[in-house]
C-alpha cells in the first residue's frame, strides 16, 4: 500500500503518525471512508496501518470495494494497543493513513474561469464545520475552500468530517482573500436580502462567518453583496455548515450553474 516516493521516517508507527499530524505537507486520514474518498480523488498515500484485518476487509467490501484497486501495496497491520496510541480518537473502522496534501496554486484557483463558486469561511472554530463544509463543496463540485483564521483546515478533525474529501478539490487557508481573478464578493449573512440563487454571479466568493461572531464589519463593508437564507420567526441563525450546504445546492439547482 505505500507508494513511491519517500515516507515517514520513523519505522514506529506511533511516531510517524504524532510527527504527520504536526507536519504541514502530510495529512492524517481517520477511518476508512477518507481514505477511499482521499484514493478516488488521487491522493498520494504514504503508510496505511490497520488493526483487525478480518474486520477491516469486511467493511472494505461493504463500503469500498474499489479500495484494493487503487491501493499499491498491503497495509501495515498493527497491534490494537498500538493503533489506539495512532489518534486520539483512534477511528472505530480501524483504518488510518498518512498522505500528502496536495499543493493549493491560490492564484490560479482565484483564476479558474469555470461559473462554480468559491467557498470562503472566515475564521471558522469548530474543525467539523469545516470537514462538513469541504464535504458539501466537494459534492455540490465547487472551485474550492478557502479558510482564513487559527485553524488549519487540513487538522485530522477537519478531515474526519470531510471523510477525506479534502482531496476532491481545492482546500487552503489563506492570511486573507482579496476579492481577484474579477470574482465577486458575496456575504451569507442573516441580515441580508433574501437570496435569490439565479441572481448569484458566476464565479462569486462565497463567504461564511463564524459560528459565534459571523462575518467581520471587514468583510461586510467590502462586500459585493449581501444575502440571507430566510428563516422562520425566532430562529436566530443556521448552522455554519448547514447555511453552505443550503446556499450551495440552491446554486445547484438554480438556472444560473
Ligand atoms: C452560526 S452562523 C453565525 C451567527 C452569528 N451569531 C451571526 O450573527 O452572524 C455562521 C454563519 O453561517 C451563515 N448563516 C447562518 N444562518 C444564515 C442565514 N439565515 N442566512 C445566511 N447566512 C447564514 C453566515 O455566514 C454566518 O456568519
Amino acid at each position: 500500500m505505500l507508494q513511491d516516493g519517500p515516507v515517514s521516517t520513523h519505522t514506529d508507527p506511533r511516531r510517524a503518525f504524532t510527527d504527520a499530524r504536526r507536519d504541514p505537507l502530510l495529512a492524517v486520514l481517520e477511518g476508512l471512508h477518507a481514505l477511499k474518498h482521499a484514493l478516488r480523488f488521487g491522493a498520494d498515500v504514504l503508510r496505511v496501518a490497520i488493526t483487525e484485518p478480518d474486520a477491516v476487509a469486511e467493511l472494505i467490501e461493504g463500503y469500498a470495494p474499489d479500495l484494493p484497486g487503487l491501493l499499491r501495496r498491503e497495509p501495515e497491520v498493527v497491534s490494537p494497543e498500538v493503533f489506539r496510541a495512532l489518534s486520539p480518537n483512534a477511528p472505530t473502522t480501524g483504518v488510518i493513513t498518512i498522505a500528502r496534501r496536495p499543493p493549493v496554486d491560490i492564484a490560479a484557483l482565484l483564476d479558474d474561469p469555470r461559473a462554480a463558486p468559491l467557498v470562503l469561511l472566515e475564521a471558522p472554530r469548530d474543525l467539523g464545520n469545516v470537514g462538513a463544509c469541504v464535504r458539501v463543496s466537494a459534492a455540490a463540485d465547487i472551485a474550492g475552500v478557502l479558510t482564513t483564521g487559527t485553524h488549519d483546515p487540513w487538522n485530522p478533525t477537519a478531515l474526519r468530517g470531510s471523510a477525506g474529501l479534502h482531496f476532491a478539490l481545492p482546500v487552503a487557508h489563506v492570511a486573507a482573500v482579496e476579492p481577484a481573478g474579477g470574482r465577486p464578493l458575496i456575504a451569507l449573512d442573516g441580515e441580508g436580502e433574501t437570496l435569490d440563487p439565479r441572481e448569484l454571479p458566476a464565479r462569486s466568493i462565497l463567504a461564511f462567518g463564524s459560528e459565534r461572531q459571523g462575518l467581520s464589519n471587514e468583510l461586510l463593508a467590502r462586500a459585493d453583496a449581501r444575502v440571507s437564507l430566510p428563516m422562520r420567526a425566532g430562529v436566530s441563525s443556521l448552522n455554519l455548515a448547514t447555511s453552505v450546504a443550503a446556499v450551495l445546492y440552491a446554486w445547484r439547482f438554480s438556472e444560473n450553474q
